[in-house]
Protein backbone atom coordinates (compact mmCIF):
# COMPACT_ATOMS: atom_id res chain seq x y z
CA UNK A 1 0.00 0.00 0.00
CA UNK A 2 2.73 2.15 -0.49
CA UNK A 3 2.10 3.65 -4.28
CA UNK A 4 1.55 6.96 -4.23
CA UNK A 5 -2.81 7.65 -4.24
CA UNK A 6 -3.52 7.09 -8.04
CA UNK A 7 0.29 6.70 -9.09
CA UNK A 8 0.43 10.81 -8.58
CA UNK A 9 3.21 11.75 -6.02
CA UNK A 10 2.08 14.40 -3.25
CA UNK A 11 -1.37 14.10 -4.79
CA UNK A 12 -3.27 14.64 -1.43
CA UNK A 13 -1.07 17.74 -0.53
CA UNK A 14 -2.66 18.84 -4.26
CA UNK A 15 -6.06 18.12 -3.04
CA UNK A 16 -6.11 19.72 -0.11
CA UNK A 17 -4.55 22.85 -1.23
CA UNK A 18 -8.01 22.48 -3.98
CA UNK A 19 -9.76 21.91 -0.97
CA UNK A 20 -8.56 25.52 1.04
CA UNK A 21 -9.09 27.31 -2.49
CA UNK A 22 -12.58 26.21 -3.05
CA UNK A 23 -13.09 27.54 0.50
CA UNK A 24 -11.72 30.85 -0.24
CA UNK A 25 -13.46 30.88 -3.70
CA UNK A 26 -17.20 30.26 -1.21
CA UNK A 27 -16.05 32.81 1.19
CA UNK A 28 -14.83 35.37 -1.25
CA UNK A 29 -18.72 34.49 -3.42
CA UNK A 30 -20.16 35.20 0.12
CA UNK A 31 -18.25 38.71 0.75
CA UNK A 32 -17.50 37.64 3.77
CA UNK A 33 -13.29 38.36 2.70
CA UNK A 34 -14.21 41.82 1.46
CA UNK A 35 -15.94 42.61 4.50
CA UNK A 36 -13.18 40.87 6.85
CA UNK A 37 -11.78 42.60 9.49
CA UNK A 38 -8.59 40.43 9.66
CA UNK A 39 -5.28 42.60 9.72
CA UNK A 40 -2.16 41.79 8.43
CA UNK A 41 -0.87 40.09 11.07
CA UNK A 42 -3.83 38.20 10.88
CA UNK A 43 -2.46 36.92 7.33
CA UNK A 44 0.84 36.86 8.29
CA UNK A 45 0.18 33.89 10.93
CA UNK A 46 -2.06 32.15 8.97
CA UNK A 47 -0.29 32.13 5.40
CA UNK A 48 3.15 31.55 7.32
CA UNK A 49 1.84 28.94 9.74
CA UNK A 50 0.11 26.99 6.50
CA UNK A 51 3.22 27.27 4.53
CA UNK A 52 5.59 26.41 7.44
CA UNK A 53 3.60 23.46 8.62
CA UNK A 54 2.68 22.01 5.10
CA UNK A 55 6.47 22.23 3.33
CA UNK A 56 8.50 22.52 6.38
CA UNK A 57 7.36 20.63 9.58
CA UNK A 58 5.21 17.78 8.09
CA UNK A 59 7.73 16.68 5.83
CA UNK A 60 10.50 16.92 8.42
CA UNK A 61 8.60 14.73 11.19
CA UNK A 62 7.48 12.25 8.65
CA UNK A 63 10.64 11.43 7.40
CA UNK A 64 12.06 11.57 11.20
CA UNK A 65 9.85 9.05 12.09
CA UNK A 66 10.06 7.06 8.52
CA UNK A 67 13.68 6.77 9.39
CA UNK A 68 13.68 6.23 13.01
CA UNK A 69 11.20 3.40 12.35
CA UNK A 70 13.92 1.93 10.23
CA UNK A 71 16.41 1.99 12.36
CA UNK A 72 14.79 0.71 15.47
CA UNK A 73 11.92 -1.25 13.69
CA UNK A 74 13.10 -2.60 10.54
CA UNK A 75 10.77 -5.50 10.40
CA UNK A 76 7.84 -3.23 10.54
CA UNK A 77 8.32 -1.53 7.79
CA UNK A 78 6.08 -1.76 5.46
CA UNK A 79 4.28 -5.39 7.78
CA UNK A 80 0.33 -3.83 7.07
CA UNK A 81 0.64 -3.31 3.66
CA UNK A 82 -1.72 -6.34 2.33
CA UNK A 83 -4.48 -5.07 4.63
CA UNK A 84 -7.34 -3.61 2.84
CA UNK A 85 -8.00 -0.01 2.24
CA UNK A 86 -11.01 0.61 3.87
CA UNK A 87 -9.91 -0.77 7.12
CA UNK A 88 -6.70 0.57 6.93
CA UNK A 89 -8.13 4.20 6.60
CA UNK A 90 -10.82 3.77 9.36
CA UNK A 91 -7.81 2.59 11.80
CA UNK A 92 -5.46 5.29 10.62
CA UNK A 93 -8.49 8.00 10.97
CA UNK A 94 -9.52 6.54 14.33
CA UNK A 95 -5.75 6.66 15.79
CA UNK A 96 -4.93 9.97 14.54
CA UNK A 97 -8.10 11.85 15.83
CA UNK A 98 -7.86 10.06 19.21
CA UNK A 99 -4.15 11.65 19.33
CA UNK A 100 -5.25 14.93 17.91
CA UNK A 101 -8.21 14.95 20.27
CA UNK A 102 -6.05 14.64 23.53
CA UNK A 103 -3.04 16.98 22.85
CA UNK A 104 -5.60 19.74 21.65
CA UNK A 105 -7.82 19.14 24.65
CA UNK A 106 -4.19 19.54 26.51
CA UNK A 107 -3.33 22.26 24.88
CA UNK A 108 -6.19 24.17 26.61
CA UNK A 109 -5.39 22.58 30.59
CA UNK A 110 -1.63 22.75 30.59
CA UNK A 111 -0.12 26.01 30.52
CA UNK A 112 2.86 25.45 28.16
CA UNK A 113 0.83 23.96 26.02
CA UNK A 114 -2.14 26.41 25.95
CA UNK A 115 0.51 29.53 25.31
CA UNK A 116 1.09 27.37 22.21
CA UNK A 117 -2.65 26.87 21.06
CA UNK A 118 -3.52 30.17 22.15
CA UNK A 119 -2.59 32.18 18.87
CA UNK A 120 -5.63 29.71 17.40
CA UNK A 121 -7.95 31.40 19.54
CA UNK A 122 -7.18 34.72 19.27
CA UNK A 123 -8.74 34.95 15.51
CA UNK A 124 -12.09 37.22 15.80
CA UNK A 125 -13.55 35.60 12.89
CA UNK A 126 -13.50 32.35 11.40
CA UNK A 127 -12.14 31.70 7.87
CA UNK A 128 -10.55 28.87 5.56
CA UNK A 129 -6.95 29.70 6.91
CA UNK A 130 -7.72 29.98 10.54
CA UNK A 131 -6.95 26.47 11.18
CA UNK A 132 -3.39 26.85 10.65
CA UNK A 133 -2.40 29.66 13.16
CA UNK A 134 -0.73 27.88 16.26
CA UNK A 135 2.89 28.31 17.16
CA UNK A 136 4.99 26.80 15.24
CA UNK A 137 6.41 24.94 18.28
CA UNK A 138 2.82 23.49 18.77
CA UNK A 139 3.03 21.31 15.39
CA UNK A 140 6.28 19.52 16.34
CA UNK A 141 5.03 18.13 19.34
CA UNK A 142 1.77 17.01 18.15
CA UNK A 143 1.40 13.39 18.21
CA UNK A 144 -0.46 12.59 15.08
CA UNK A 145 1.94 14.10 12.88
CA UNK A 146 4.16 11.64 13.95
CA UNK A 147 1.79 9.16 13.73
CA UNK A 148 1.18 10.15 10.18
CA UNK A 149 5.18 9.29 9.32
CA UNK A 150 4.53 5.69 11.65
CA UNK A 151 1.33 5.29 9.44
CA UNK A 152 3.66 5.24 6.07
CA UNK A 153 6.29 3.60 7.55
CA UNK A 154 4.27 0.71 8.23
CA UNK A 155 3.00 0.53 4.53
CA UNK A 156 -0.09 2.60 4.88
CA UNK A 157 0.79 5.88 2.78
CA UNK A 158 -2.75 5.10 0.93
CA UNK A 159 -5.07 5.25 3.57
CA UNK A 160 -2.69 8.18 5.10
CA UNK A 161 -3.11 10.34 1.78
CA UNK A 162 -7.11 9.86 1.62
CA UNK A 163 -7.58 9.75 4.92
CA UNK A 164 -5.57 13.59 4.94
CA UNK A 165 -7.79 14.67 2.22
CA UNK A 166 -10.82 13.66 4.18
CA UNK A 167 -9.79 15.28 7.40
CA UNK A 168 -8.80 18.49 6.18
CA UNK A 169 -12.53 19.15 4.30
CA UNK A 170 -13.73 18.47 7.85
CA UNK A 171 -11.17 20.50 9.40
CA UNK A 172 -11.24 23.27 6.62
CA UNK A 173 -15.04 23.31 6.55
CA UNK A 174 -15.56 23.72 10.43
CA UNK A 175 -13.04 26.81 10.30
CA UNK A 176 -14.73 28.45 7.14
CA UNK A 177 -16.74 31.44 7.49
CA UNK A 178 -19.21 29.73 5.30
CA UNK A 179 -21.79 27.70 7.62
CA UNK A 180 -22.40 24.81 5.67
CA UNK A 181 -24.74 23.11 8.37
CA UNK A 182 -26.53 26.31 9.21
CA UNK A 183 -29.06 26.30 6.87
CA UNK A 184 -29.62 22.16 7.00
CA UNK A 185 -30.60 22.38 10.50
CA UNK A 186 -34.15 24.63 9.17
CA UNK A 187 -35.27 21.66 6.73
CA UNK A 188 -37.64 19.15 8.47
CA UNK A 189 -36.37 15.92 6.63
CA UNK A 190 -32.81 17.29 6.77
CA UNK A 191 -32.82 17.90 10.39
CA UNK A 192 -32.85 14.44 11.91
CA UNK A 193 -29.89 13.19 9.42
CA UNK A 194 -27.95 16.32 10.71
CA UNK A 195 -28.48 15.12 14.23
CA UNK A 196 -26.50 12.07 13.16
CA UNK A 197 -24.01 13.78 10.82
CA UNK A 198 -23.05 16.10 14.11
CA UNK A 199 -22.62 12.93 16.29
CA UNK A 200 -20.19 11.48 13.87
CA UNK A 201 -18.01 14.58 12.57
CA UNK A 202 -17.39 18.26 13.39
CA UNK A 203 -19.62 20.84 12.18
CA UNK A 204 -19.24 24.52 11.89
CA UNK A 205 -21.70 24.88 15.15
CA UNK A 206 -19.54 22.28 17.29
CA UNK A 207 -16.63 24.07 16.37
CA UNK A 208 -17.68 27.49 16.44
CA UNK A 209 -18.78 26.72 19.77
CA UNK A 210 -15.00 26.25 20.57
CA UNK A 211 -14.13 29.46 19.52
CA UNK A 212 -16.74 31.52 21.19
CA UNK A 213 -15.64 34.29 23.53
CA UNK A 214 -17.31 33.27 26.22
CA UNK A 215 -20.05 30.55 28.07
CA UNK A 216 -21.87 33.95 28.97
CA UNK A 217 -24.10 33.38 25.27
CA UNK A 218 -24.86 29.83 26.32
CA UNK A 219 -23.61 28.43 22.96
CA UNK A 220 -19.97 29.01 23.48
CA UNK A 221 -17.81 26.73 24.97
CA UNK A 222 -13.97 26.98 24.62
CA UNK A 223 -13.05 24.94 27.12
CA UNK A 224 -15.24 21.99 25.23
CA UNK A 225 -15.58 20.78 21.55
CA UNK A 226 -12.36 19.89 21.47
CA UNK A 227 -12.75 17.28 18.37
CA UNK A 228 -11.49 18.05 15.15
CA UNK A 229 -12.89 15.39 12.58
CA UNK A 230 -15.07 13.41 14.49
CA UNK A 231 -17.41 14.55 17.48
CA UNK A 232 -17.18 11.25 18.81
CA UNK A 233 -14.52 11.85 21.04
CA UNK A 234 -15.93 14.90 22.60
CA UNK A 235 -19.46 12.74 23.27
CA UNK A 236 -17.18 9.72 24.88
CA UNK A 237 -15.15 12.10 27.06
CA UNK A 238 -17.57 14.49 28.37
CA UNK A 239 -16.83 17.35 27.01
CA UNK A 240 -19.21 17.60 23.94
CA UNK A 241 -21.65 20.50 23.47
CA UNK A 242 -24.36 21.10 20.67
CA UNK A 243 -26.47 23.34 20.50
CA UNK A 244 -26.50 23.99 16.77
CA UNK A 245 -26.26 28.05 17.26
CA UNK A 246 -23.19 30.22 16.70
CA UNK A 247 -21.58 32.47 19.04
CA UNK A 248 -21.83 35.75 18.45
CA UNK A 249 -18.12 36.81 19.33
CA UNK A 250 -15.36 34.53 19.21
CA UNK A 251 -11.77 34.91 20.26
CA UNK A 252 -10.33 35.77 24.05
CA UNK A 253 -11.86 37.74 26.57
CA UNK A 254 -8.85 40.51 27.74
CA UNK A 255 -6.83 39.68 24.38
CA UNK A 256 -3.70 41.66 24.69
CA UNK A 257 -3.09 41.83 21.07
CA UNK A 258 0.57 40.34 20.39
CA UNK A 259 2.65 40.71 17.41
CA UNK A 260 2.50 38.13 15.56
CA UNK A 261 6.11 36.91 16.07
CA UNK A 262 5.55 36.65 19.48
CA UNK A 263 2.35 34.79 18.93
CA UNK A 264 4.47 32.22 16.48
CA UNK A 265 7.90 31.70 17.41
CA UNK A 266 6.84 31.64 21.56
CA UNK A 267 8.75 30.77 23.79
CA UNK A 268 12.14 31.75 21.38
CA UNK A 269 10.53 35.02 21.21
CA UNK A 270 8.04 36.68 24.32
CA UNK A 271 5.56 39.61 23.93
CA UNK A 272 6.36 43.14 24.50
CA UNK A 273 2.98 43.49 26.08
CA UNK A 274 3.55 43.13 30.08
CA UNK A 275 -0.14 41.94 30.27
CA UNK A 276 0.48 39.19 28.13
CA UNK A 277 0.49 35.70 29.14
CA UNK A 278 3.66 35.41 26.88
CA UNK A 279 5.34 38.07 28.17
CA UNK A 280 8.55 37.61 29.91
CA UNK A 281 8.09 36.84 33.72
CA UNK A 282 3.99 36.73 33.50
CA UNK A 283 2.83 34.74 36.36
CA UNK A 284 -1.26 34.34 36.58
CA UNK A 285 -1.07 34.53 40.44
CA UNK A 286 -3.56 32.64 42.99
CA UNK A 287 -6.43 35.57 43.54
CA UNK A 288 -8.83 33.59 45.69
CA UNK A 289 -9.10 35.39 48.77
CA UNK A 290 -11.08 33.95 52.12
CA UNK A 291 -13.81 36.64 52.54
CA UNK A 292 -16.86 37.00 50.16
CA UNK A 293 -17.97 39.74 47.90
CA UNK A 294 -21.64 41.31 48.15
CA UNK A 295 -22.51 41.93 44.54
CA UNK A 296 -25.70 43.06 43.20
CA UNK A 297 -28.13 41.73 40.79
CA UNK A 298 -31.19 41.12 38.72
CA UNK A 299 -32.89 38.22 39.39
CA UNK A 300 -32.30 35.48 36.45
CA UNK A 301 -28.81 37.56 35.41
CA UNK A 302 -26.34 35.80 33.88
CA UNK A 303 -22.23 35.89 34.92
CA UNK A 304 -19.64 33.43 34.92
CA UNK A 305 -17.87 32.45 38.25
CA UNK A 306 -14.48 32.13 38.39
CA UNK A 307 -13.65 28.22 39.45
CA UNK A 308 -9.99 28.37 38.71
CA UNK A 309 -8.93 31.19 41.46
CA UNK A 310 -7.01 33.34 39.07
CA UNK A 311 -9.35 35.88 38.06
CA UNK A 312 -8.06 39.71 38.41
CA UNK A 313 -12.17 40.15 38.27
CA UNK A 314 -13.08 37.59 41.50
CA UNK A 315 -15.51 36.47 41.86
CA UNK A 316 -15.95 36.80 38.13
CA UNK A 317 -14.47 34.63 35.17
CA UNK A 318 -12.02 36.97 33.39
CA UNK A 319 -10.74 34.71 30.86
CA UNK A 320 -7.62 33.13 32.76
CA UNK A 321 -8.81 29.87 33.64
CA UNK A 322 -6.84 29.18 29.69
CA UNK A 323 -4.38 26.66 30.42
CA UNK A 324 -5.78 24.99 33.22
CA UNK A 325 -8.03 22.21 33.92
CA UNK A 326 -11.07 24.16 35.27
CA UNK A 327 -13.72 26.78 33.31
CA UNK A 328 -16.43 29.01 34.85
CA UNK A 329 -19.43 28.01 36.17
CA UNK A 330 -22.24 30.00 33.87
CA UNK A 331 -24.68 31.04 36.38
CA UNK A 332 -28.17 32.71 36.85
CA UNK A 333 -28.45 34.81 39.83
CA UNK A 334 -31.19 33.24 41.93
CA UNK A 335 -33.43 36.72 43.19
CA UNK A 336 -32.89 40.60 42.55
CA UNK A 337 -30.51 42.34 45.08
CA UNK A 338 -27.46 41.40 47.04
CA UNK A 339 -25.81 38.26 46.97
CA UNK A 340 -22.65 36.56 48.74
CA UNK A 341 -20.33 35.22 46.33
CA UNK A 342 -18.08 32.94 47.08
CA UNK A 343 -13.87 34.02 46.92
CA UNK A 344 -12.57 31.09 48.55
CA UNK A 345 -13.47 28.80 45.75
CA UNK A 346 -14.33 25.88 48.41
CA UNK A 347 -18.11 26.58 48.80
CA UNK A 348 -20.17 23.29 48.59
CA UNK A 349 -23.03 25.32 46.53
CA UNK A 350 -21.04 27.81 43.88
CA UNK A 351 -20.89 30.41 43.04
CA UNK A 352 -22.37 31.64 46.70
CA UNK A 353 -20.74 31.37 49.56
CA UNK A 354 -21.85 29.04 52.37
CA UNK A 355 -19.26 29.52 55.15
CA UNK A 356 -16.43 27.09 53.97
CA UNK A 357 -14.04 29.84 54.09
CA UNK A 358 -14.57 29.97 58.11
CA UNK A 359 -13.75 26.36 58.32
CA UNK A 360 -10.26 26.43 56.78
CA UNK A 361 -6.65 26.84 57.30
CA UNK A 362 -5.88 28.25 54.12
S1 LIG B 1 -10.85 33.03 35.34
FE1 LIG B 1 -12.31 31.79 34.36
S2 LIG B 1 -12.70 30.23 35.80
FE2 LIG B 1 -11.27 31.49 36.83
Amino acid sequence: MNEPLLGIENLDSYVVLGILALFCLFESASGYLSASRRTASDWIQEAGGFAVLSFLVKPMIVFAAFIGGKALIPSLHGSVSSIPLIPALIVYLLVDDVLQYWYHRFGHEYDFLWKLHRPHHQAEEMGFFVSYRNAGIYYLLMPNIWWVGIAIFLGGLQAVAIGLILKQFVIIGSHSRVRWDEPLYGVAFISPIMTVVERIIVTPAFHYAHHGKSMIDGVSDPNGNYGNMFSIWDQLFGTAKFTRRFPVELGLVNDPKDNWPAAYFYPLITSDKPESEIARGFVKADTTVLEPTDCEFEAGEAFLWCRCGKSRNQPFCDGSHHGTKFKPVLCGAKRSGKLKLCNCKLTKSPPYCDNSHTRTDK
